[in-house]
């Protein structure tokens, strides 16, 4: 009868636990006490959101820093290291690295303080405290003010607003709209400048699987690198100085060695960047069907080309790996996006809700007066957006891969520089562009570029309307009677801009001639033909039918939240700090497969392919693995690698810590699923999975492989399941 009894309440327990499961939103630490905290709580977590945020005490918000504003790392001890990904520290590993210091193939580990390379540019990001500060922002705008008016309101009040808010002199303020300007908050930061590289591994465990594996399950990445934020003597931020000392903070997340098992508890804490989670259905299917394919498209040109050169020639290789990186990242997600919005009918899901809502208000007198034709509005409005939104994304994403268009736009710089303020104007202008060559030409080889243009130049030609061309381009091509490669021959033989010594001198020659020369340049004269016809053809348009789309969305969002009173709504990310909880979780991508939750060091070896490009294993880790030596990381002979959880993250979650029910470190958030990467446009729970390196590996690795004994001495281990 006993056991019976027990049986049936074991039964109850986990049916309540799977309705309860699966989280989705990114809530706001602020608000986690009045909205989450109860929910958290039947989802298994210990603490309360007072020990996850507060303003009075020491908090788990206080070790989590927006790492350079695009990543996520937390504070790791009490001597200021932090933790992030790999990929979030790659592009200051890059710039450390040569031919003679290959810290991308070989890893990097300083021994002492002094060894610790710095980072110019860097921040590491505190929030000290957020206010909604709603009223003072959105005060005494009338409210038929048309989208300018109202944003110069809001730019004097938030104005207003800096010159009194409580914060002391070494704070920064941070003002940012919420639920599509329907709420506005503070945040009081502390950037710290000086953050210094401590350790990474290998690319063949940091980037384990690159390409093939990124944003796929089963992972068995190591993406994490190490660094140290410095401060002044007084503890507070401080410009770089040799003299800075190694941050005290307030707070240091204990790191548990118990791991994580199946349904246990789990909340990311961090930084996630842009969602859309309120969009209408017609947004989301020219996401779908028009958006992503045209990116997808021109990406997959470009990377084909990229792949091809840097097989072949290590320094290509070391030149364009962190550009590859994120070119390939977006590209393989958006696939993904659009495979999880079909799978899951997720327009006719969004059409549902439409119905619904429209139901609600036309049932309403005082709504249907509102929002009686606001889903009609936004149905006209995207129609509009559809084929400049498609020009645009053909403009800015060839653009963006053709590094003489980027130096093009630095000679547009000091032209219109000139044309402004003169002699005086160019000369401070040259000084910025002289700072920022160095950075373009060593990322640059020029025939991997001329073959990027000729191709994506062809493309661009092919799938554009003529309106979208300029003349003056369709007379070039006439002239080569088409034929790309000698256009771009000629271009590169005749540009000034794609030699760096050339270039270097047009920055200190006598003005008035430098001008000339850049003006006639025949790269300049090209981008500006394409940036001239651009904006005369679609870009002002799309300015003025994008206003009017997040005037309508603001309204959209606001009545969402009024018509749908049952519902908990969260803000879209917009790289400010939020929580998501759910539950680590295996999932099934597709009918017939099941993917269990954790992977193991087995797995590493399973993919194992000696010298791939990919696949590769260094010799020390097979060794380590043979000898099963994992020390105190390992679990049952195994040594886990990384989990999967219900967590609703977004890019910008990368370097996020995975805490467990008590906000001990277990994990390291680094990617999606790719059959979930839809989460940013629509979560659902059945597919919607985040990958997190299991902390029991990065210690092992920093431990193990590296023999970093004085890392893992900084760090403060737990047994949270061992007690009682
Ligand atoms: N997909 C992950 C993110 O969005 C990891 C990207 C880095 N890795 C790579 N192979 N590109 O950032
Ligand atoms: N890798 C992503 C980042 O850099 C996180 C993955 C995601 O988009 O969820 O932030």
């Amino acid at each position: 009868m006993r056991t019976l009894l027990r049986s049936i309440l074991l039964l109850v327990l986990l049916a309540s636990a799977n309705i309860v499961l699966a989280d989705e939103g990114m809530w706001l630490p602020q608000l986690l006490q009045s909205l989450n905290e109860k929910k958290m709580k039947q989802q298994g977590m210990k603490i309360n959101a007072e020990d996850i945020y507060s303003i009075n005490k020491s908090s788990l918000k206080d070790a989590i820093v927006s790492f350079g504003g695009f990543c996520t790392a937390e504070v790791i001890s009490d001597k200021g290291l932090i933790l992030t990904n790999h990929h979030c520290g790659f592009d200051y590993v890059q710039n450390h690295s040569s031919l003679q210091h290959n810290y991308i193939r070989d890893g990097f580990w300083a021994k002492t303080n002094g060894e610790e390379l710095a980072n110019p540019g860097l921040t590491a990001t505190f929030i000290v405290r957020i206010d909604d500060v709603t009223t003072e922002v959105l005060n005494g705008i009338p409210a038929n003010a048309t989208e300018k008016d109202r944003q110069s309101k809001i730019d004097a009040n938030i104005a207003a607003l800096r010159k009194t808010a409580r914060k002391e002199t070494y704070q920064d303020l941070v003002i940012r709209p919420f639920f599509e300007g329907n709420k506005y908050y503070m945040f009081v930061t502390e950037v710290y400048k000086d953050v210094r590289l401590v350790g990474v591994p290998p690319s063949a465990i940091g980037n384990f699987g690159k390409d093939t594996d990124n944003w796929m399950w089963p992972r068995h990445t190591g993406d994490f690198s190490i660094f140290r934020i410095y401060a002044g003597k007084d503890n507070k931020p401080a410009a770089y100085s040799p003299d800075n000392v190694p941050y005290v903070p307030k707070r240091s997340l204990n790191i548990s060695l118990d791991g994580v098992a199946e349904n246990d508890f789990t909340m990311v804490f961090g930084f996630p960047g842009r969602t859309y989670e309120y969009l209408p259905s017609y947004a989301v299917s020219q996401i779908m069907n028009v958006n992503n394919p045209a990116k997808i498209g021109i990406r997959r040109t470009a990377l084909g080309i990229l792949n091809e050169y840097m097989r072949k020639d290590e320094q290509i290789k070391i030149q364009y790996a962190a550009k590859y990186a994120s070119i390939e990242n977006a590209y393989k997600k958006w696939q993904g996006e659009i495979l999880g919005l079909k799978s899951k009918d997720v327009v006719r899901k969004k059409q549902q809700y439409e119905a619904e809502f429209q139901k609600r208000v036309n049932a309403n007198a005082e709504w249907k007066a509102k929002y009686g034709d606001l889903l009609a509005q936004l149905q006209a409005a995207y129609a509009q957006l559809e084929p400049i939104g498609y020009a645009r994304d053909y403009h800015t994403e060839v653009l963006a891969r053709l590094e003489l268009v980027t130096l093009a736009k630095q000679a547009a710089k000091l032209i219109n520089a000139y044309q402004q303020n003169g002699a005086n104007g160019y000369t401070s202008t040259a000084e910025k562009v002289r700072d920022t060559l160095p950075d373009i030409f060593r990322e640059l080889n020029t025939n991997v570029d001329k073959r990027l243009f000729a191709a994506l130049l062809q493309k661009y030609m092919q799938d554009q309307k003529p309106e979208n061309i300029p003349a003056t381009l369709q007379d070039q091509i006439k002239q080569v009677n088409g034929d790309y490669t000698l256009l771009i021959d000629q271009l590169y033989a005749k540009s000034v801009l794609i030699d760096s010594v050339m270039f270097s001198q047009l920055l200190v020659a006598d003005v008035e001639s430098s001008v000339r020369t850049l003006k006639n340049d025949p790269a300049y004269l090209l981008y500006t033909a394409l940036q001239t016809n651009y904006t005369t053809v679609a870009g002002s348009k799309l300015n003025e039918v994008q206003a009017r789309v997040n005037s309508l969305l603001r309204t959209y969002m606001a009545a969402q939240m009024e018509v749908f009173k049952e519902k908990a709504f969260y803000p879209d990310a917009n790289s400010t700090l939020r929580v998501t909880y759910g539950n680590a979780k295996s999932y099934r991508p597709r009918d017939g497969v099941n993917y269990g939750m954790h992977t193991y060091l087995d797995g590493v070896m399973e993919k194992y392919v000696p010298g791939d490009y990919e696949f590769d294993v260094p010799a020390k880790l097979i060794d380590l693995y043979n000898k099963k030596d994992f020390g105190r990381y390992g679990v049952n002979g195994k040594q886990p690698v990384c989990f999967i959880a219900t967590n609703h993250t977004t890019g910008g979650n990368s370097g996020s810590p995975a805490l467990d029910a008590y906000g001990n470190l277990i994990g390291l958030n680094f990617d999606r699923v790719w059959e979930g990467t839809m989460s940013d446009i629509y979560y659902d729970a059945d597919i919607c999975r985040n990958i997190m390196v299991d902390i029991r590996y990065v210690a092992f690795i920093i431990d193990k492989f590296a023999g970093a004994q004085h890392i893992i001495s900084e760090l403060k281990f737990v047994h949270p399941k061992k007690k009682k």
